[in-house]
């Protein structure tokens, strides 16, 4: 932070930050995943922290299993967790908070379908600041004042790096792999229509779920409803991330626009011109 302590302990690892931690050594579970081998059917969802990854996950499981039922699990995190568990996890269902060059090589040669969630970046900065003060890792944010947290965001200081370069990176793997399978969804597109975006994604998994189970899935991953079942189910493994034990700290709020009551003007524009200036292509549109 300004006054120079450290806040969060970061690694670097081919020109990327990884949070150091509560994940152990994660610069070995990253350079295993060059030899770990996945299945052709397995699915990855990408994205940005804070992006929406779960609810976009959840949606993947529920229509892979012809079921709208939550998983009670944390969601298998590729590059966080050791090489090996990820691949034997359930359901071939994977996260990912990885650019493109960090990839298991194995699942892009596979052509593993990918779905990148992408979010209002102004609502990730306000997600993440509010989820970091509840883990482990950023246990020395207690007492931070937002306005600290975005200096450190926009002066890109933190785990994980600019928005903008994330999502820049899987446009432009878009651009030189045409054919790649990968769907681009937008959290705040999806939250005003989630029945068409079920449909939507179960159609690029080359499923066929009935009328009846997309509306379900629909329902079911409604906010209320989700975070409801989440904040009841809270999976043991939380317990490496967090010691908040109420609730589950991924279910928020669930809102597009909650960043406008805490940005200032200032800080607004600073990431509309960091956007601009990245040149983010028109599919990538956020509200
Ligand atoms: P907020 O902190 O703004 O509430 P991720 O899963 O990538 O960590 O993203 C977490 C964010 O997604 C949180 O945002 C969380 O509330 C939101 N989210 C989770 N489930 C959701 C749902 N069913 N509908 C809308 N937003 C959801």
């Amino acid at each position: 932070d300004p006054d120079g302590k450290v806040v969060f302990r970061v690694v670097d690892y081919e020109g990327a930050r990884f949070p150091v931690g509560v994940f152990g050594n994660v610069l070995n579970s990253l350079k295993a995943l060059d030899k770990a081998t996945f299945k052709d059917s397995d699915v990855f969802v990408v994205s940005y922290p804070k992006s929406g990854t779960h609810w976009c996950y959840e949606i993947v499981d529920m229509l892979r299993n012809n079921r709208a039922e939550f998983t009670k699990h944390v969601p298998p995190l590729v590059g966080m967790l050791p090489a090996e568990k990820l691949m034997q996890v359930p359901d071939g269902v994977l996260v990912a908070h990885l650019l493109p060059r960090h990839m298991p090589k194995n699942a892009i040669q596979k052509r593993c379908k990918l779905v990148h969630i992408y979010r209002n970046p102004k609502d990730v900065i306000v997600s993440f600041f509010n989820f970091l003060k509840k883990t482990k890792d950023g246990a020395m944010m207690q007492d931070m004042e937002f306005d600290v947290f975005f200096e450190l965001y926009i002066t890109d200081q933190l785990p994980g790096g600019l928005w903008t370069k994330f999502v820049k990176a899987w446009s432009d793997f878009k651009d030189e792999n045409p054919t790649y399978p990968i769907l681009n969804i937008c959290y705040e597109k999806m939250k005003k229509d989630l029945k068409a975006h079920v449909k939507m994604i179960a159609d690029f998994l080359q499923l066929k779920p009935s009328e009846e189970l997309i509306e379900e899935i629909a329902i079911k991953c409604e906010f209320q409803t989700m975070s409801k079942f989440k904040n009841s189910n809270i999976p043991e493994d939380m317990h490496m991330v967090t010691d908040v034990k109420s609730n589950h700290i991924i279910y928020r709020k669930g809102e597009a626009g909650d960043w406008k009551n805490w940005l200032k003007v200032a800080q607004s524009e600073a990431v509309d011109a960091e956007v601009e200036a990245a040149n983010i292509p028109l599919e990538i549109q956020y509200t």
